[in-house]
């Protein structure tokens, strides 16, 4: 079965202080690599609901850990964490959330999926690949301009424009719809190389981040994951790329200092008082890791803890 090695397993652990009658939210289970660490460190009371937008995700979970009663997996995008959460029916706050943000070994490496520029397959990318439109879909409808502004904002690539003309100008003639032609039909549009990099690495990632709507599902679980926290408990984001660790350092800077408006002032509202403490600062693999890892090599972890109301 393909695999999937946890990233800053033992930071995780750390930032969530497990406690072993605690529940706790994987809300990327991937292959269950940091739910497994946390399951050993719970008790027999101890509870884990895992998430997982990926079909495969789910049914991998429901084999590795068919027979562990304190295991919830349930299926569906972290953008709807509360519901999600709320529809185990296991009643009670939480002791800590964990996002670990991105794409799965799995993911990258089934070519079927149709992440990778390095081995063939159908242009997908979709994590929940039964439902919304896939990389190839939108490539095939998406105007000039809004590919330009994929590419660009979210995979800061400097030859937007020449790609998404030689997208336009392509798929009149044939619909682009595999990995190796699309990657192809990138390293011919770009000019110049990136030393150590594939020349289609930063359109894969945009247009990834952009077919699964990964900043907005981000964006949107934030303020659910703290809602859903007891007093105390941890949040913990593991990020792989500059967008995604911005959107988490604003948010626990932001409730961490609470409304500015109120700043000095003597009676803040319970809605403008800070909702988190910030723990420690980013935290990265060590060499290590990554000797072990080298997937590991853009994570950062952010840790946050939810103050009382
Ligand atoms: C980096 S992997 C997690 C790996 C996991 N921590 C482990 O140790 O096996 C990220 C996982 O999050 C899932 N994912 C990404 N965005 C999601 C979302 N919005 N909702 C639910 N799952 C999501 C992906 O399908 C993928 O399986």
């Amino acid at each position: 079965m393909a695999e999937h090695t946890p990233v800053l397993l033992a930071e995780v652990l750390a930032g969530l202080e497990v406690r072993p009658e605690g529940r706790y939210c994987d809300a990327t289970f991937g292959r269950g690599g940091h739910t497994a660490a946390i399951l050993a460190a719970l008790g027999p009371a101890g509870r884990v609901i895992a998430i997982d937008r990926d079909p495969q995700a789910i049914a991998a979970g429901r084999e590795r850990f068919a027979g562990e009663p304190r295991l919830t997996l349930v299926r569906g995008s972290f953008g709807r964490l509360e519901e999600l959460v709320r529809s185990t029916g296991l009643e009670g706050e939480l002791q800590g959330v964990l996002l670990d943000l991105g794409v799965s070994s799995p993911q990258l490496d089934e070519a079927e999926r149709g992440f990778s520029f390095m081995q063939d397959g159908p242009l997908d990318m979709r994590m929940d690949n039964e439902s919304g439109q896939g990389a190839a879909q939108w490539l095939a409808r998406a105007s000039e301009r809004e590919i330009v502004d994929v590419l660009r904002t979210l995979g800061e690539e400097r030859f937007a424009r020449r790609i998404a003309r030689r997208v336009v100008e392509s798929r009149e003639a044939a619909p682009i719809t595999r990995t190796a032609q699309f990657a192809e039909l990138v390293a011919a549009a770009v000019p110049t190389r990136e030393p150590g990099k594939h020349p289609a690495t930063r359109t894969f990632q945009a247009i990834r981040i952009h077919v699964n709507g990964e900043l907005d599902a981000l964006a949107a679980a934030l303020p659910q994951a703290v809602r859903l926290l007891a007093p105390g408990g941890r949040l913990c984001v593991v990020s792989f790329h500059s967008l995604e660790d911005r959107i988490v350092k604003r948010y626990i800077r932001r409730e961490a200092q609470g409304d500015p408006v109120y700043a000095g002032l003597p009676d803040v509202p319970a809605h403008a008082r800070p909702t988190l403490r910030r723990i420690g600062g980013a935290l990265m693999p060590g060499p290590a890791e990554l000797g072990r890892n080298p997937r590991a090599r853009s994570a950062v972890l952010r840790i946050a803890e939810r103050l009382a109301a």
